[in-house]
């Protein structure tokens, strides 16, 4: 296993909880007397989902995907394979797309597309990262929590290779050494 570990704390557990209640505070007054589906993108997005909707004070569903982009490990190719698809449609609904990041952008762009095909009333984003490849891409993202510089992070919901997910705060990843065969 490699010796990668979370490294100095970008975002702190009081910033974050700060910043998703303003991002909650918000998405309610935009989407008050609507209809409203959250869309969390598994997994990594669970924890931001989970504590966002927490401080909605506006009723709405909840609903999950999961996708894989195919590619290396750090650099995603595009191409996208739903692992899990929405238990229900959401044509003619107004549908929030939670993700945890966003890198290139390839995979957000790929999904935008193939949900607005089933035809949703509405199709907006809630990140709450970015980086600064998807800012040059011009991607249309609604909500962003934080927008970061292009470091690999981990921490509330973000993985390296399943790892630090469960961090209560978002850290950069110390790449860390191989240190000698005792
Ligand atoms: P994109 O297609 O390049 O935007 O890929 C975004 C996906 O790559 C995210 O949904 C994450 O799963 C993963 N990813 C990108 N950057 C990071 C990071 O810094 N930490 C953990 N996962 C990341
Ligand atoms: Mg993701």
């Amino acid at each position: 296993m490699s010796d990668a570990r979370p490294g100095e704390v970008l975002v702190s557990p009081e910033r974050l909880k700060e910043r998703v209640d303003e991002l909650a505070l918000e998405i309610s007054g935009d989407y008050r007397g609507r209809d409203l589906l959250v869309v969390g993108v598994l997994k990594g997005a669970v924890f931001f989902i989970a504590d966002l909707v927490r401080q909605l004070d506006i009723p709405c569903e909840l609903d999950f995907m999961a996708v894989s982009s195919y590619g290396s490990k750090t650099h995603s190719s595009g191409v996208v394979r739903i692992l899990k698809d929405l238990d229900s449609p959401i044509a003619g609904r107004n549908v929030l797309v939670v993700e945890d990041v966003i890198d290139s952008g390839l995979t957000l762009s790929y999904l935008l597309r193939n949900l607005a095909s089933r035809e949703p009333a509405s199709l907006e984003v809630c990140t709450l990262l970015t980086k600064p490849g998807h800012r040059r891409r011009g991607l249309d993202t609604r909500y962003v929590g934080f927008d970061l510089e292009d470091v690999y992070v981990v921490g509330y919901g973000l993985d390296h290779g399943e790892r630090f997910r469960h961090l209560p705060y978002i850290a950069v990843l110390d790449p860390g050494t191989d240190p000698p065969q005792a």
